[in-house]
């Protein structure tokens, strides 16, 4: 059955959010994709199926903005079956070690990286509860963000801001609760290629897309199962 997907942070069209509209788009789907900033690679893969990708403007870091974006996409459609938290930041000093690192970009990014995903859920909420598949709410985090396996002595703006992501996705996890019918999980999605510079990364983009969008399908009604899970689907230590 067709869904209609919302998906964050898609401008890239090297990056992962960017090829999860494509394979949606390809299973037939509805996708909502977000960006803050004009993507031409995103114009033109909608002009290809203005029916089904709506492009909505979306700084994740301001409320307001969320909130707007939200309004737009209650006047196109009365349901999401699916939201996926992709978008994210890191500073520039995101791999020096204390002595180099300006803390203060650590409050930024968790605006962006951890607050941003939860300020989309609860302006979409609404319109996930109305889904007749059972709406579910994938964060897109890292094992950066576990705070159990961390070793680094970098990405202090990084790894702060997923471990945030993964609290709030355990605490939301809890709230929903009292949704049955609504799941939520945080996603370590694996190395991919998403940087043009980085030729050592294992996984393609797009291939891996294909991966990850199978994967989610098997969390949709799992309550009960692991919430923070690698793109094999194991569980990853919070
Ligand atoms: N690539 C990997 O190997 C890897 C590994 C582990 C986890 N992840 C996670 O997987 C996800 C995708 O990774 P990626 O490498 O494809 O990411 P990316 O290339 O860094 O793309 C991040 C996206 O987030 C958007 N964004 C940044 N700040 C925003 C804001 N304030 N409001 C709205 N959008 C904003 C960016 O938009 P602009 O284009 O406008 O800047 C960009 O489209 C991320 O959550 C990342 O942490 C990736």
């Amino acid at each position: 059955m067709a869904q209609t997907v919302l998906i964050t942070g898609t401008g890239r069209p090297y990056a992962l959010g960017f090829n999860l509209v494509r394979r949606y788009l390809e299973a037939g789907d509805t996708v909502f994709a977000s960006i803050r900033k004009p993507s031409e690679a995103l114009e033109k893969l909608a002009q290809s199926c203005p029916e089904r990708l709506h492009i909505l403007h979306m700084d994740i870091a301001s409320t307001e903005s969320v909130n707007a974006a939200a309004r737009e996409a209650v006047g196109i459609t009365d349901h999401i079956d699916l939201i996926i938290n992709n978008a994210t930041t890191a500073s520039a000093d995101t791999m020096k070690e204390l002595p180099d690192f300006d803390l203060d970009e650590i409050a930024p990014a968790v605006n962006v990286g951890a607050v941003g995903p939860v300020r989309v859920v609860k302006a979409f909420l609404p319109l996930l509860k109305n889904s007749e598949i059972g709406g579910l709410i994938v964060n897109i985090s890292s094992e950066a963000g576990s705070i159990g396996a961390c070793e680094r002595t970098f990405y202090l703006d990084y790894g702060t801001e997923k471990a945030a992501l993964n609290m709030l996705t355990k605490t939301l996890h809890n709230y929903l609760k009292q949704e049955p019918d609504v799941n939520i999980i945080c996603v370590h999605p694996g190395w991919i290629r998403t940087n043009p510079g980085n030729t050592e990364a294992p996984l393609d983009p797009y291939e891996h897309a294909e991966t990850l969008r199978a994967l989610f399908e098997t969390k949709r009604h799992d309550k009960t199962g692991p919430i923070f899970i690698t793109y094999t689907g194991e569980t990853y230590p919070w």
